[in-house]
């Protein structure tokens, strides 16, 4: 504990390949698997790195989510400053907040309701793949396919114009990206939420079917309407609605591509795409920095003991390439079965969108696969733009041809 404690090293740590997490993370593991690192910010922060006390710790009621707390750690500066004194998402809040919340949105993203956006999903999959082969080659696959996806689907979902994409998706990547400053951060989340805003104004005077109006509708049923608390969820829903989607499905195509046997294994047993999935989604755990957290009590973990108001990240990445939970899990193995994965978080912030997720995955992936059987990258895969800047991890550009 004392090595890692006296000498805590640089948060958020490189990557020595861009397809595997920070190595540094495996030697804290090996060290302490609860060790303070040091923010861009110079503050510090506990990170933990074991799957078992990652999912002890998220479960844990003492690990809040507030980001007014002082301890909060954020690894992209000027996070805390820039949403001090709004009005913040569930993904920010505690119980009982959090709870009344998310449970005014939870049946929108239930099982049997996402699976009845599978048609709609096909139909946009279709549609991006037709347009992709109809076009020039080498194309990029994130503008054809992994960004516009995820984005029409959201869009289809809340009742946002598709047409204002450009619009958020600029602000959203530059709200999660690390270089943006604590300007640029407060600008963006402004503008989204004056954007969601005018939208939630015009679903008050004309519903329509979709989530933000229905969600306006149950709100007012409460008797206690809040307009900013759907301002809020929506810009929240709409963030994470495509930039986390977009990115796996780009780092997903890219691992398949780059191991053929994987591929062709897929190939020859479609019914093993529901474990590729996952086995994808814990190998790249993309949101592995989301899982921030402030103590609010003195909390034992292992053999450390995280203090009152110490900020605390629980690793995805880390947690999910523990050898203690995963044999070899440096490798992509699409028959693991046992451990569940952490890519989708613990606890009661476990992702809400995970169902939507997943179906959008499973049709892309199938679709892509089986339309376009030589698609390859037209670029070596060490050459392609990794967003190492960002707190989702991802790929700004992939070129493919076939
Ligand atoms: C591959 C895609 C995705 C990944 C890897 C991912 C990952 C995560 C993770 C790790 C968390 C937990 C954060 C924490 O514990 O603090 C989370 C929460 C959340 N995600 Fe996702 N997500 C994905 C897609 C989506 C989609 C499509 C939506 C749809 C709107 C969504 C909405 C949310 C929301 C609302 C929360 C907050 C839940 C809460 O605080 O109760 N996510 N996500």
């Amino acid at each position: 504990m004392s090595e890692a404690v006296l000498d805590p090293p640089a948060f958020p740590m490189p990557r020595s390949c861009p397809l595997s997490p920070p190595p540094e993370y495996a030697r804290l593991r090996a060290r302490c698997p609860v060790s303070k690192v040091v923010l861009p910010d110079g503050r510090t922060t506990w990170v933990i790195t074991s799957y078992a006390l990652a999912r002890e710790f998220l479960a844990d009621s003492r690990a809040s989510k507030d980001t007014t707390r002082p301890g909060y750690p954020s690894p992209a500066p000027g996070f805390r400053a820039a949403t001090q004194g709004l009005a913040r998402g569930f993904v920010f809040q505690d119980p009982p907040e959090h709870t009344r919340h998310r449970r005014m949105v939870a049946d929108e993203f239930a099982v049997k309701r996402v699976q009845g956006m599978r048609a709609y999903v096909q139909e946009v999959v279709d549609e991006h793949v037709n347009a992709l082969m109809a076009g020039d080659r080498p194309t990029d696959l994130v503008r054809e396919l992994a960004l516009p996806v995820p984005s029409l689907v959201i869009c289809e979902l809340l009742g946002v114009p598709y047409d204002d994409r450009e619009f958020f998706h600029t602000r959203t990547a530059a709200a999660v990206s690390r270089s943006s400053s604590p300007e640029e951060r407060t600008s963006v989340l402004g503008e989204l939420r004056h954007y969601l805003s005018e939208l939630v104004d015009r679903k008050e005077r004309e519903p329509a079917d979709d989530l933000i109006s229905r969600l306006i509708g149950k709100y007012r049923r409460s008797g206690d309407y809040d307009r900013e608390r759907i301002v809020v969820t929506a810009t929240m829903l709409l963030v994470a609605g495509h930039e986390t989607t977009a990115n796996m499905i780009a780092l997903g195509t890219v691992a398949l591509l780059e191991n053929p046997d994987r591929l062709a294994e897929l190939e020859s047993d479609p019914a093993i795409m529901p474990k590729a999935i996952e086995e994808l989604l814990r190998y790249f755990s993309i949101a592995d920095v989301g899982t921030a957290r402030v103590a609010t009590a003195d909390i034992a973990l292992g053999e450390v003991v995280v203090r009152e108001g110490d900020g605390v990240i629980a690793l995805g990445a880390a947690a999910n390439h523990d050898p203690a939970a995963f044999d070899h899990p440096g490798e992509l193995d699409f028959h693991r079965s046992g451990t569940p994965h952490m890519a989708f978080g613990y606890g009661i912030h476990q992702c809400l969108g995970q169902n939507l997720a997943r179906l959008e995955l499973e049709v892309v992936f199938t679709t892509l696969f089986s339309r376009i059987p030589g698609l390859r990258l037209a670029v070596p895969a060490r050459e392609l733009p990794f967003k190492g800047e960002a707190n989702i991890y991802g790929i700004h550009e992939v070129p493919v041809t076939w």
